[in-house]
């Protein structure tokens, strides 16, 4: 690995040089057997490695609940209230962090701003990452406040990574480096985050639903009419400089995608984190994190989205003649010359949270948990009010962020995670520690904003009637479908398996 950034240096020497005190005994053993280089220790004791991250974290989301309003930016801090810092927001793209297509063996997935990361050395090349390498990394690289980035670092690792290396792989399955493919998963190999439902979700903004007729599984690779709807939205315009793919477009093309999904795909589902939290950020990820940054004539930053920014992150050229799209996997890149926001208008959890208020309000779909019922445009999503048994609704939810916050806390830190860990894991020391950490901590603190928050509770269970949340691949029952049909069966055979 060759990362420049001071702090990473720290972070993975902090975590290479772990102190052995290990929760999962029978793992213990079978780690002292395979004589890893690397030294097994308790979560809690990882998490503790690193207090200044730690802090930072805290502090960020303390930040982001303090910020939590109706104001109507792109993000809470605005980026072009500060002057343009050409030295600080340049990111490098030679020498250690020069572009190189992916090798054979190497992880590319569906998320092409972590592909570009890969294929400039800010990642490791071969698409496994650190959980904390991670949070530091899109930091520094895109201005992704610590809370968000530990909140979605910590939720690969620990749904779709391997909790006992701490680390997570930006598209599909892959054997831990640590300990030697130890994993304390019941399931054996972690799959990335390529996993469909857990992580990757339907009607992404260029990917194809993992069920879509016609797609054969593809929820990985750019679909090129979903690209060029994108580019259609907003008028191809191709003017340098000029801020053309605003959020106005990319929420267009939200609920152009939400509906063609609904058009197409039988099993099309909105899974509680896939789609509710990540597909609809997403598009504002697109908006805050592929544009350059640049000076106005008072050297306040600019920040602005044109074609000439946005297609090298997507891995995708015009043809000279034709004009046409061409998309070549895997060869995502930083645009030649290209400035991140200032790091002093970073965009964290409280940013989704006012961008998923203002998605929620155009089209309150999107804030429902749901799908079709096993035949096109059969959607039923259960809204706001059938998931707490009418204790919040979604006109109180758009009313009011902190309902939202607290929504969102109790569909996933509370209701959804809680189930999914016992399905997942042989052994949950340690992995409670990282989720309180990283993702119930942070969330939690926005929850709080809202007035007895704890008393709203979240039940899926009228959500085993969309068969997208069931079937993973093969028409095997995939893990959310089991979680959301057969909650009490799964906790109970947990039980067993631990006795
Ligand atoms: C582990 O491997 C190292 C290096 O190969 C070796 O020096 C050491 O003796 C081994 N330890 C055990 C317990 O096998
Ligand atoms: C990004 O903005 C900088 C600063 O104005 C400019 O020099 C550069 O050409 C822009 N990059 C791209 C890819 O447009
Ligand atoms: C959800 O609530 C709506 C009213 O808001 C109701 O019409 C619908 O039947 C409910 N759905 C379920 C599955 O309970």
């Amino acid at each position: 690995m060759r990362f420049t950034l001071p702090l990473l240096t720290a972070v993975s020497a902090g975590l290479s040089v772990l102190p052995s005190a290990f929760a999962f005994p029978h793992i213990q053993e079978q780690a002292d057997k395979a004589n890893t280089t690397l030294s097994a220790r308790s979560l809690s004791e990882g998490i503790k490695l690193c207090p200044q991250l730690r802090a930072r974290m805290e502090a960020a989301a303390s930040n982001s609940a303090s910020k939590l309003s109706k104001r109507d930016p792109d993000s809470v801090i605005n980026p072009n209230a500060f002057k343009f810092d050409e030295a600080a927001q340049r990111i490098d793209v030679s020498g250690s962090h020069e572009w190189r297509a992916p090798q054979p063996g190497d992880i590319r997935g569906p998320c092409p701003g972590l592909n570009v990361l890969a294929n400039h050395g800010y990642f490791p090349r071969n698409g496994v990452v650190k959980l904390e390498t991670a949070i530091e990394v899109v930091e520094q690289v895109y201005g992704i406040s610590p809370d968000l980035g530990g909140f979605l670092s910590a939720y690969a690792t620990i749904f779709t990574g391997n909790v006992l290396d701490t680390e997570w792989s930006i598209g599909g399955p892959f054997t831990s480096s640590g300990l030697g493919g130890l994993t304390n998963l019941l399931a054996g190999e972690p799959g990335g985050i390529n996993t469909h439902n857990v992580y990757e979700g339907d009607a992404s903004v260029s990917r194809r639903d993992y069920y879509e007729p016609g797609a054969n599984h593809d929820n990985v690779n750019v679909y090129l009419p979903y690209f060029q709807s994108v580019v259609d939205i907003a008028g191809d315009d191709r003017t340098r400089g000029k801020d053309v793919y605003t959020r106005d477009v990319l929420a267009k093309h939200r609920w152009e995608r939400f509906q063609t999904s609904i058009a197409k795909n039988p099993n099309f589902f909105y899974s509680p984190f896939g789609g509710l939290v990540v597909t609809t950020a997403a598009h504002d990820f697109i908006v805050n994190f592929m544009a350059n940054n640049t000076a106005d004539e008072q050297g306040n930053n600019r920040i602005y989205l044109d074609e000439h920014n946005l297609f090298p992150f997507f891995s995708i050229k015009r043809d000279p003649k034709s004009g046409e799209l061409i998309y070549t996997p895997g060869h995502e890149r930083f645009p030649e010359d290209w400035y991140r926001r200032p790091l002093a208008a970073q965009f964290g959890l409280a940013d989704v949270v006012t961008n998923l208020l203002k998605s929620g309000a155009e089209h309150t779909e999107l804030l429902s948990v749901g799908g079709n019922t096993g035949s096109v445009n059969s959607f039923a999503g259960l809204n706001v009010g059938n998931l707490t048994g009418g204790l919040l609704n979604t006109a109180k939810l758009l009313d009011d962020p902190a309902a939202l916050s607290c929504f969102l806390y109790q569909a996933t830190v509370e209701s959804l995670i809680p189930t999914q860990l016992r399905f997942l894991y042989k052994d949950l020391t340690g992995v409670l520690d990282l989720v309180d950490h990283f993702i119930g901590g942070p969330l939690k603190k926005l929850a709080d904003t809202f007035p007895n928050c704890d008393r709203v509770k979240v039940d899926y269970s009228g959500a085993d009637k969309f068969p997208g949340s069931k079937i993973q691949s093969g028409g095997k029952t995939g893990l959310l479908g089991a979680l959301l049909g057969q909650k009490t069966r799964n906790v109970k055979q947990q039980q067993r398996r631990s006795a």
